[in-house]
């Protein structure tokens, strides 16, 4: 029995019987072991945390916003907030430590030969960050993006008929109409003559999207003419994703949601979910009313789009893909694949401008493959036969990746070329997905432009 109990009973007005001292003493004695659990989580938790400090301490890093925000909001997705970025990474090389508000520390890799041990590690020892991610999971659910572990490979074996040629190929026919729609359209402006500059960016946007709609879903929503809720939903989603990085308050999910982008991200991930789980019912209906063969059968010599790949698939236990899976997966590529595609190919066209002379070696490489064609329009064989325009495209790429940064965490320590160390647990690191260009450029044969920037 505690002393304590009794005073309890009298103090609730309550006579002292046998039964109620137990009853009390049990329930203080519970509560007092949570009271010691939650303690010693949280003796842990600032341990690990001092740990961590002490073993980053040997990072440099620039000087903090203050110390509530750390280095957040210094670095803006602008042209100055890059510049001054670049200055800091210049100035400090190969890895950086940055805070994001007080408690979270990130390690940015630059230098390829420090970034290699980190993408080198196995999934186990450097998987993915939910702390960038865990954004995009709302709208993305557990795509091949976000998904770790067993789902994660399970799903990849499952995608994998996706990438075969004989379901890419057919989609050249979709990449050339979309493309010829916004070409239409930039010539009706052109001989409109009421304008004389356009954001390319925004047209490239609607043209990729255009196109994975029709590749995934066989849908054609006439986006690049007039935009739809759905399509108008996933650019509102991307922008908004990007914005909630920058503000701290808006990282906790009982504040964003209280926001207005909070609200217009929940609205727009129900357009988004909508559309994906009507068309993946349908279509599942369509696919149980037939058979699968007769499905088959009737598709042959026509395009299989992605959703179809995703219902047809079946692991090695005969088991299929949920319709929340695939409706994850579906969603997935829509952003993944529109996203990156569309600034990667407005930094070829911005390359190709700025250099005319290897645009117009672009140009005879692909006048040249289309000699005595009545239809002009690239087919997948001709792919292989337009080296030089390749390597522009590749050289782009690598000088302006559409994905700056990836994130990791790592569970086990990973040792860098210097001897120095990131340590296993609390902390983040990302890497910059520029600096992983400049090491994928060490394997590819390029040098089509004429600046190319050394590998520092
Ligand atoms: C220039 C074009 C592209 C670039 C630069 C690019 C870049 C990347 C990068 C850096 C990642 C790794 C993310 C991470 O590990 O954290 C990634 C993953 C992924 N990308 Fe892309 N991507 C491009 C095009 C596409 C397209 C067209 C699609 C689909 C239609 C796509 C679908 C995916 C998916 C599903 C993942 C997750 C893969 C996994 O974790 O297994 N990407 N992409």
């Amino acid at each position: 029995m505690l002393p304590i109990t009794d005073q309890l009973l009298q103090l609730l007005g309550l006579q002292r019987t046998a039964f109620r001292v137990y009853a009390v003493s049990a329930l203080l004695l519970s509560g007092l072991f949570f009271l010691f659990r939650l303690l010693l989580q949280l003796w842990r938790l600032c341990w690990g945390f001092h740990v961590t400090c002490r073993r980053l301490r040997c990072f440099p890093q620039p000087p903090r916003r203050n110390w509530l925000l750390g280095h957040l909001g210094m670095y803006l997705p602008n042209e100055s907030g890059l510049q001054d970025e670049k200055k800091v990474l210049d100035s400090m090389h190969h890895v950086v430590l940055v805070w994001i508000g007080p408690v979270l520390p990130l390690l940015v890799l630059v230098h390829p030969d420090y970034i290699k041990p980190l993408v080198g590690a196995s999934a186990a020892i450097a998987p993915k960050d939910d702390l960038f991610y865990s954004f995009l999971k709302p709208w993305l659910g557990d795509g091949l993006l976000l998904s770790k572990g067993d789902k994660w490979s399970r799903h990849r074996r499952l995608l994998t008929p996706a990438f075969h040629f004989d379901i890419l190929k057919p989609y050249m026919k979709i990449f050339n109409q979309c493309t010829n729609v916004m070409h239409a359209k930039w010539r009706r402006t052109l001989a409109e003559g009421s304008v004389a500059s356009f954001d390319m960016f925004e047209h490239i946007s609607l043209m990729t999207l255009d196109s994975l709609q029709k590749c995934v879903f066989s849908y054609n929503s006439d986006c690049q003419e007039k935009m739809s809720d759905y399509i108008s939903a996933i650019i509102e989603l991307s922008a908004l994703v990007v914005r909630r990085q920058y503000r701290l308050h808006h990282h906790l999910d009982f504040i964003y949601y209280l926001t207005a982008d909070g609200r217009r991200f929940r609205q727009a991930c129900d357009t988004v979910h909508r559309f994906t789980t009507e068309v993946i019912q349908e279509r599942r209906q369509a696919l149980r009313h037939q058979g699968a063969e007769a499905w088959l059968k009737a598709k042959q010599g026509k395009t299989l789009d992605f959703i179809d790949v995703l219902l047809l698939a079946r692991d090695e236990d005969g088991k299929e893909l949920s319709d929340e899976d695939i409706r994850a997966e579906a969603d997935t590529f829509m952003f993944e694949g529109h996203d990156t595609t569309s600034s990667g190919l407005s930094w070829v066209l911005f390359n190709l401008a700025k250099y005319p002379e290897y645009q117009e070696k672009c140009r005879e490489e692909i006048q040249e493959v289309m000699k005595g064609r009545e239809l002009e329009e690239l087919e997948w064989d001709d792919l292989t036969q337009l080296p030089f325009t390749t390597m522009c495209i590749k050289e782009s790429l690598r000088q302006f990746p559409p994905v700056t940064l990836v994130s990791r965490r790592c569970t086990e320590d990973i040792k860098l070329p210097d001897g120095r160390v990131i340590p296993k647990g609390a902390h983040c690191v990302p890497l910059r997905a520029g600096a992983l260009s400049h090491y994928v450029a060490t394997l590819l044969p390029i040098g089509a432009w004429p600046c190319l920037p050394q590998v520092p």
